[in-house]
């Protein structure tokens, strides 16, 4: 599924295409692609899964027939980008949400899902756990390098749960922090932007003429106004986004 467009701001590289469906089809072949190439070189390949409702597409498409029987599920290590402080079969979960999607469909290492826990008595205790959870399953004491990222952007500018105006945005040392995001009146778990800004490769699926007007601000804009301009890599940002969302950008 080729981009109908395609633009580079900075390290920004930007793939139009003409629908959402477009959008998450090509997500999946660009996620399985790299799983592919990875496990070609590694024992494991490291995926850290975004929340909301873009990536649901996605995830449906990796085990649809296309991708079911090709994509490497028994090496893939399947971690979450953030999670909103509920339990696991809340509405809400994110963890809930990629089981139902394509955890529970695909022949994955079950011991290779990593749900961010929610069950402490104070969210810190368990972004805390989440930290070494994260750490042991990359086998590092320092902050991991996840082979590939994949996150959303909210019509505010935040990605994960790296909401604007909230203190996790200047956390410089913890790969997990808890964040409790007075919009919403409640906590989440995020990685931090050390984090994302470690992995190997990145990518943002945007969908939707609501965010538009953000995006094109976030791309186009010298200022740093939004928290997903935060987002760096040495090997470039890669944006998914429909035409909708990409009809002010030039
Ligand atoms: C979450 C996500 C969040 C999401 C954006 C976009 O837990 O909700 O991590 O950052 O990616 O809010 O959400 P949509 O894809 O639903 O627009």
């Amino acid at each position: 599924m080729a981009p109908i467009k395609t633009y580079q701001y900075g390290e920004n590289a930007v793939s139009v295409f003409d629908s959402g469906k477009a959008l998450t089809d090509a997500a999946a072949d660009w996620i399985a692609q790299s799983a592919l190439d990875v496990v070609r070189q590694e024992t494991n390949f490291s995926l850290a899964l975004s929340g909301g409702s873009t990536p649901v597409g996605v995830y449906k498409q990796l085990v649809s027939e296309k991708w079911l029987s090709r994509f490497p599920w028994a090496q893939t290590k399947f971690l979450f980008g953030d999670e909103r402080y509920v339990p696991h079969n809340h509405a809400q979960s994110n963890f809930r949400m990629a089981m139902e999607a394509f955890l529970e469909i695909a022949p994955v290492n079950q011991e290779y899902i990593y749900p961010v826990p929610t069950h402490c008595e104070h969210p810190d205790d368990c972004a805390e756990i989440y930290e070494r959870q994260l750490k042991e399953a990359m086998a590092t004491d320092e902050l991991p390098v996840i082979d590939l990222v994949l996150l959303g952007m909210g019509d505010d500018g935040h990605t994960a749960s790296l909401f604007p105006g909230t203190d996790i945005l200047q956390e410089s040392e913890s790969a997990v922090a808890a964040v409790y995001v007075d919009k919403l009146d409640s906590w989440r778990i995020s990685m931090t932007f050390p984090t994302l800004n470690h992995a190997r490769q990145v990518m943002v699926l945007v969908s939707g003429e609501a965010k538009s007007e953000v995006l094109a601000e976030v791309l186009l804009s010298q200022q740093q106004k939004y928290p997903i301009q935060l987002l760096h890599n040495p090997n470039g940002v890669n944006w998914f986004v429909d035409q909708a969302a990409a009809s002010h950008l030039k």
